[in-house]
């Protein structure tokens, strides 16, 4: 298939060098990690952390306090995440910028539960804090702690009085926000009760994704798509959130999460909302936020027989990926054997609103597939007269490509006439790879996430009432699935595309999956 490649066009009105570079200032804050010597923080928070520092993008004076169970010293904890380092992050260790960022690294030996642990958390922020000349100290807390402590510790911070006053703080937390509507109700009112709502940054990490934030600005930026994107001109979107990995070492957690809790409820739901939202009359948070919350409003959810009809749940069994043998969900470590917990999600939903009214929004989801890729899909419609003749009464749809990752590109498939032939239609390509054109280091979510809560700004946070609307949408088909019991599992192979009733999904209205 033919390509061009999306080099990089001079810009008549903007050169490289105008591109601001995110001039900003923000003053010191000291971020205290609960769960500081946990799993994220070694792989994700740490990592970002000291790549802001060797970009200069931590303020001078700012401190990072991991608070946990082990018995460490700053120092005993200084080693542990060097250690993590070197073994989890992407880019070589540098011994240079580790020498600048860890004496930022401290930690303090606590228990959750603990009062007392909670008047040392004052005394240590006082002691590594950088204080403004009014007094006042900045600090993020970050619950890196398994979902159900976070509403006991927000309370103790709240009882400690660690919340407000002399204390500028927020807080960041991590998804699952609840396992389903009451709950996710239960753990908003404890952390409103203790904080602000300016203050309380909920994280999906897929919203501080370049390409994902890229969405908005192809389709608003852009006065080409944007004409074309309504049920008018779009036969379908597809969303796959393809993974190979299995559930590593989170089998017990991910027993009580499941797939739809894992990525749909959230991921997904944020980029179906990217997608379908209108256009907001800024970039302000709320501006932007207030058009989301409009669609997950009108993602319509399914009734039992729909749920039946259109959705698919999976779970892995043994298979090989990269020509190794892996194991099925229910060998996996935390995992009980005769599991129903399914690893796999497939469904349809459609949007109540004028623009979507009757476009499928199919969606995938799954771990230990084929490929390790996150795509949007938009597939538009044929045209409304075929023209060359009967060997192409089946046109290669139009479709418009939106890779997430391993790589970040945008593609747009269009026809041309195959030389010679007479009329013959070609499918080819066109495709902007984003490093092929900035060849500079994108930063990974959590780095942009971080810098955007010690900026306060809360546009890629998500709200309350968007995670209490989703919950509205994947309720139902989590209790039809988890009443019905699941017969069959496991019901596709690692390695695979799920099973072959999600491949009959799409299949039925003469459509296929076009990530593969
Ligand atoms: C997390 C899920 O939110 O996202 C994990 O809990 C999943 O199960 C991960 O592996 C996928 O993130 P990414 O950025 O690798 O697509």
């Amino acid at each position: 298939m033919d390509q061009f490649e999306g080099d990089a066009i001079s810009s008549k009105f903007l050169q490289t060098c105008d591109i601001p570079q995110a001039p900003y200032r923000t003053d010191p804050f000291t971020m205290v990690i609960f769960g500081g010597g946990g799993d994220l923080s070694k792989r994700k928070l740490v990592p970002a952390l000291l790549h802001l520092s060797g970009e200069d993008e931590l303020p001078e004076g700012s401190a990072i306090i991991g608070f946990g169970r082990l018995d460490l010293s700053d120092e005993g904890y200084r080693e542990m995440m060097k250690e993590a380092i070197t073994d989890f992050d992407e880019e070589p260790f540098e011994e240079q910028r580790w020498n600048k960022f860890s004496p930022r690294l401290f930690f303090l030996s606590g228990h959750f539960e603990n009062d007392e642990d909670y008047e040392k958390l004052r005394e240590k922020l006082l002691q590594v804090s950088f204080a403004s000349a009014d007094g006042r100290i900045n600090v993020i807390y970050y619950m890196a702690v398994p979902p159900q402590a976070t509403p006991a510790i927000v309370e103790k911070l709240r009882q400690h009085d660690l919340c407000k006053g002399r204390l500028n703080a927020r807080i960041i937390v991590e998804k699952p926000f609840g396992r389903d509507f009451p709950s996710a109700v239960a753990l908003n009112k404890s952390l409103t009760d203790a904080f602000d709502e300016d203050q309380i940054y909920r994280i999906d990490h897929y919203l501080g994704k370049e390409t994902v934030q890229n969405i908005l600005f192809l389709r608003f930026s852009n006065s080409i798509f944007e004409r074309l994107w309504d049920s008018r001109y779009i036969d379908h979107v597809q969303i796959t959130v393809a993974e190979q990995i299995g559930v590593e070492h989170r089998g017990s957690f991910y027993e009580q999460t499941g797939v739809v809790r894992d990525i749909v409820q959230n991921h997904i739901m944020q980029l179906i909302a990217l997608v379908a939202m209108e256009p907001p009359i800024g970039f302000d948070a709320d501006f932007v936020r207030d058009e989301k919350t409009k669609i997950f409003r009108a993602i319509m959810p399914m009734r039992d027989d729909e749920i039946d009809k259109y959705s698919v749940l999976g779970q892995y069994g043994a298979g090989r990926i990269r020509d190794e043998d892996v194991p099925a969900y229910r060998d996996e470590k935390g995992v009980v054997p005769d599991s129903d917990t399914a690893t796999f999600f497939a469904g349809k939903f459609y949007i109540a609103n004028w623009r979507w009214a009757g476009v499928p929004f199919y969606v995938r989801t799954g771990k230990r597939l084929a490929k390790r890729i996150t795509e949007i899909c938009i597939q538009f419609k044929q045209p409304p007269l075929k023209l060359f003749g009967r060997t192409c009464d089946v046109l290669e749809p139009n479709v418009l490509v939106l890779t997430i990752q391993p790589e970040e590109k945008i593609s747009l498939r269009f026809g041309v006439k195959y030389p010679h032939a007479a009329n013959q239609i070609y499918p080819v390509n066109m495709v902007f790879g984003y490093q092929d054109t900035f060849e500079m280091r994108v930063h990974p979510a959590y780095e942009r996430l971080l810098v955007d809560c010690m900026k306060g700004d809360l546009t890629l946070f998500v709200r309350q009432e968007d995670i209490e609307a989703t919950w509205e949408v994947v309720d139902p088909v989590i209790r039809r699935w988890e009443s019905a019991r699941p017969s069959g599992f496991p019901n596709y192979s690692a390695g695979s595309w799920g099973p072959p009733d999600a491949q009959r999904l799409i299949g039925q209205e003469g459509r296929c999956w076009l990530t593969e």
